[in-house]
């Protein structure tokens, strides 16, 4: 059987998925975002954007790349962003990385900032903001008086609704699990 190049179907579904499809499809996510995608994570593509394609009533994967390759898919290629990357996160995930903070990094950095100095963090992929916000308590920890010195922490993330939610900072107690008493008060109760 002869078959054109790139229309190798990789995932029989609802919607067929090429070869030639999963390469348009990373290719844009590579020029939106940077993140570069190989075949191994197909199976994954189809399922996150065939949920797209239902809810924006698109007929094929064709006409799904066609628009996030046009100047007015802007607003989807957002959407196709969202959804191909992975939100995972909680508050201390990787406790050693919060450890190595408080017992190595904050003493040369609690005495920067009680000099007068400028102290930076940045959680350059913060999800819904747990993580920024262990950084803030593991912070506090060492610096009870954070809040009056020049002490500022980053939080960005490609994904603009994560964004929006670490802004927000509402979190469930079974979220806040994690995070002890002492730390608890640091975020008031929502009814
Ligand atoms: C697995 S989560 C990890 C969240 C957090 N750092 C943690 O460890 O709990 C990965 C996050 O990275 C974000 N992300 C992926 N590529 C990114 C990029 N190029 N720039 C900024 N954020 C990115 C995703 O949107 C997602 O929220």
């Amino acid at each position: 059987m002869t078959m054109t190049a790139g229309r190798e179907t990789l995932v029989d579904g609802e919607f067929a998925f090429t070869q030639a499809d999963f390469r348009h499809i990373a290719s844009a996510l590579h020029s939106h975002a940077g993140i570069a995608l190989h075949e191994g994570k197909a199976a994954l593509v189809y399922s996150r954007l065939a949920k797209r394609l239902r809810t924006l009533g698109l007929r094929n994967f064709a006409e799904y790349i066609a628009l996030v390759e046009s100047p007015e898919g802007k607003e989807e290629r957002q959407a196709m962003t969202a959804a191909l990357t992975t939100n995972v996160t909680r508050f201390y995930r990787e406790p050693h990385h919060f450890d190595h903070l408080r017992d190595v990094v904050m003493p040369q950095l609690a005495a920067r900032a009680r000099a007068g100095g400028r102290v930076r963090l940045w959680s350059a992929a913060c999800s819904n903001g747990q993580e920024p916000y262990s950084m803030a308590l593991t912070v506090l920890e060492k610096l009870p008086e954070a809040n009056d010195l020049d002490v500022r922490i980053l939080a960005t993330d490609i994904d603009p609704n994560m964004v929006v939610e670490g802004r927000d900072g509402i979190y469930s107690d079974e979220l806040l699990a994690p995070v002890p008493a002492s730390g608890r008060r640091h975020f008031n109760p929502v009814s």
